[in-house]
């Protein structure tokens, strides 16, 4: 995920539109302040799972175009039509590897709008392609009508794992891994603490009559056994544990004999290192990045970095084996070598963009460096 360094961009949603999202938006936050009501505060996971997926206020949910320039935030795919390409030749690699079978698949997940599925179905060779079933695992019926637009019979959309049978194939998603919801943990100096999300009412912030809910964090108790495999940290030190990578591999990792996961993250050590006290809790909106992810639940991107030793726990977890575990720049390099060679000498302008391209999915100060790839074999 990357901000626009040039700031807010303009939307150009109808006033009409804004209306119904708002009404959305609020009737969200109504729902969840009445739960905290009736149940008292509710984890960090289940108040980020609502604000993200509920099926009508959800900010995942409710509506496409929260990727590229006039959405949110910018992914890999919005770089352009290269990071497709050149995952397209790894998926054809391993097709080959194979031994080229007569079906195979490619399963995406958090497909959004059918862009990056478009350009590794534009890349890849016709004896892969016939052969080919590309499957869309998509439960939000918003973004599976979206790919649906895109896409027609090129892929197959389904809602739920259960509904595909076994074939030889990979997984592929990028930047799905930081949207499962976190818990939030705290440390007092002594113990880490779980921080869960209170309600409150006041006056004052839609209008000076009218009161609405405000969100904010209390205290759940004792984070234990959740925070088992973290050091200590000193008192205030707050920061992000997934407990449910295992339960969300679980149902993949019958359907694929690989793997292939792009996000930001670091190993467990790196993640919870003295220096990041405020962990990784990030809104993005309009091509900001904040950190109050109780502000406007349905409104903005909220989004945790990914602690990649816990997910590798998950993948062994469930029978899987890490095979591959490196930064993008990395990757890409590697499986764009021959590629990169045909275009010595080219200086055409549609050349000389394809390398700009590759820069920015590959430059250390770009996403070359913050994004890793993580590759899983389960056969
Ligand atoms: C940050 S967006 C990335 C979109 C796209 N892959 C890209 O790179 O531009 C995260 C996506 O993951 C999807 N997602 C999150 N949890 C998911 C799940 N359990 N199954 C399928 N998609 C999921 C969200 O709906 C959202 O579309």
């Amino acid at each position: 995920m990357m901000e626009n360094e040039s700031g807010a961009c303009g939307t150009g949603r109808s006033g009409e539109y804004r209306e119904a999202a708002s009404e959305a938006i609020a009737g969200l936050a109504a729902r969840i302040a009445e739960e905290i009501r009736e149940n008292g505060p509710i984890g960090f996971d289940r108040f980020m799972g609502l604000a993200l997926y509920d099926p009508a206020g959800g900010y995942y949910a409710r509506r496409t175009g929260q990727v590229g320039r006039e959405g949110d935030f910018f992914t890999s795919v919005s770089a352009g039509p290269l990071f497709g390409l050149l995952i397209a030749r790894h998926l054809t690699q391993f097709w080959e590897d194979c031994g080229r079978p007569d079906r195979w698949r490619v399963l995406e997940l958090g497909a959004h709008d059918g862009r990056l599925a478009e350009d590794i179905l534009d890349h890849l060779p016709e004896d892969a392609l016939a052969a080919l079933e590309y499957a869309i695992l998509e439960p939000l019926p918003k973004l599976a009508a979206a790919q649906a637009e895109r896409l027609g019979d090129r892929v197959r959309i389904a809602g739920d794992a259960g509904d595909l049978e076994p074939l030889p194939g990979m997984l592929v998603a990028n930047e799905v891994l930081d949207a499962l919801p976190c818990r939030l943990v705290e440390s007092d100096g002594s113990e880490w603490n779980e921080l869960g999300v209170a309600c409150e009412m006041v006056r004052g912030l839609r209008s000076a009559s009218e009161e609405a809910s405000r969100f904010t964090y209390q205290s759940l108790g004792p984070a234990a056994p959740l925070t088992e495999s973290l050091p200590l940290r000193p008192a205030g030190y707050r920061t992000e544990v997934r407990d449910n990578f295992e339960s969300f591999l679980k149902p993949l990792s019958g359907l694929v004999q690989r793997m292939l996961w792009f996000d930001y993250g670091f190993e467990r050590d790196d993640y919870y290192a003295d220096s990041r006290a405020e962990g990784t809790l990030r809104t993005f909106h309009k091509h900001r990045a904040d950190d109050n992810p109780l502000q406007s639940p349905g409104e903005l991107d909220i989004t945790a970095h990914v602690d990649f030793t816990a997910f590798r726990e998950a993948v062994e977890a469930c029978g899987g084996q890490v095979i591959r575990f490196e930064n993008q720049s990395r990757f890409l390099t590697e499986v764009g070598r021959e590629w990169l060679l045909s275009l010595e000498g080219r200086t055409d302008p549609d050349a000389l963009k394809l390398v700009r391209n590759f820069q920015t999915l590959t430059h250390p100060g770009q996403l070359g460096s913050r994004f890793h790839v993580m590759e899983a074999r389960f056969d």
